[in-house]
């Protein structure tokens, strides 16, 4: 059996992981061997069978003893292992969720769903780097790869409504803090029926605008407000957030010679774990709807296109609707008015499933295969 060494399997990334894992008994393919960055020689989780103690995971010599590695860890981590282990002669498969290596030459972007071919095509000429990409962007593939696919695709604007979870479990739980701090607030007046909406609404801004609204973990209110900045600023005006998508989404494709232009504003908002996107996509002809949804439905089975009824929409294209599954719907799709080749849609996906573990436990298993 491969050995898999598993790292950050504790952060909140990596415990989606290891529920994935254990629900779709990956454990009974490999020989897992867990790593610590904090407690070495502690008992390995309990997965239904016997894992050696926990090993320390900046021991090369320990980790180069692994066929394959799995790191939820973060960028630190892989810019100081990943390097020295490959100084080391280590030629074991390294798979990661950090964004650190996704656009080095040597490592592939896994969506499978969508790239299986672009995958096939790098183990068969020896590519040992499996990273996976940009929530956003394998949120956006996974719903619309149908139209790629069919080369239908002229250009993309996404705007986006990103959920906390991206930000971290910290800026989850702040969210929430600020979500309660709000109602404890004006609690009172709320429970008071005859009470003016306008004192409310007062009391609510200026405490948002307080020293007393909790804002650590984030750099500015979230919960009653938004925040149309995600990562860092770069000198082409777009943040960081905003640039990964042209760039993932075509080394994904395999279409980095030739890209498509996909670019438009990526902004944070109070959602928990399900990132929604509004695309505005210009097709490169003309045709109907009803062969648009065909093609997006039939394109893997996650995708779920929706009709664009308002009843169905509020149903089931909502992050409340979505979380924690593996569902991809896509919704709000017509015509625009500028045009029959431009459509728009929107769609929604669980930030940590798609977007960060799932594609890391099927490259394992395409391993395993
Ligand atoms: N950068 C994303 C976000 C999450 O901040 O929502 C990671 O893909």
């Amino acid at each position: 059996m491969m050995r898999v060494g598993l790292i950050g399997w504790r952060g909140m990334v990596g415990s989606v992981l290891m529920q994935r894992m254990q629900q779709e008994k990956d454990f009974d393919l490999i020989d897992p061997v867990f790593f610590t960055t904090s407690n070495p020689g502690g008992k390995g989780p309990n997965i239904g069978k016997d894992v050696p103690p926990l090993k320390d995971a900046k021991n090369i010599v320990e980790l180069k003893a692994m066929d394959a590695i799995i790191s939820c860890q973060g960028g630190d981590y892989t810019s100081e292992i990943y390097p020295q282990l490959r100084n080391s002669g280590w030629k074991g498969y390294w798979i990661d969720a950090a964004s650190t290596l996704r656009m080095k030459e040597e490592a592939i972007i896994i969506l499978d769903p969508v790239n299986k071919d672009v995958i096939k095509k790098g183990l068969a000429s020896n590519v040992k780097t499996y990273v996976g990409g940009n929530c956003t962007v394998s949120l956006m593939l996974m719903a619309i790869g149908g139209l790629f696919d069919k080369g239908l695709v002229e250009w993309i604007s996404p705007m986006t409504y990103q959920a906390a979870s991206g930000a971290g479990a910290r800026n989850m739980r702040e969210l929430i803090q600020q979500m309660g701090a709000i109602n404890g607030e004006v609690k009172s007046l709320l429970d008071d029926p005859a009470s003016a909406i306008l004192e409310i609404d007062k009391k609510v801004a200026d405490f948002i605008n307080s020293d007393r609204y909790p804002v650590e973990a984030w750099p500015v209110p979230l919960a009653g407000s938004l925040i149309p900045w995600i990562d860092v600023q770069l000198e082409s005006g777009q943040s960081k957030e905003e640039w990964k998508a042209q760039v993932e989404a075509n080394k994904i494709l395999g279409s980095s010679a030739n890209p498509i232009a996909i670019d438009g504003l990526c902004v944070r908002i109070g959602a928990m774990r399900c990132h929604s996107q509004a695309l505005t996509i210009k097709m490169t002809k003309d045709i109907p709807l009803d062969e648009i949804n065909d093609i997006i439905a039939s394109h893997n089975q996650w995708v779920k296109v929706i009709p664009n009824d308002r009843e169905l929409t509020m149903k089931a294209l909502t992050p409340a609707a979505v979380t924690g599954t593996l569902n991809v719907p896509v919704g709000r799709m017509r015509k625009l008015t500028m045009g029959p080749q431009y459509l728009s849609a929107f769609t929604v996906g669980d930030q940590l499933l798609w977007g960060a573990a799932e594609p890391l436990r099927r490259m394992l298993r395409i391993l395993i295969e």
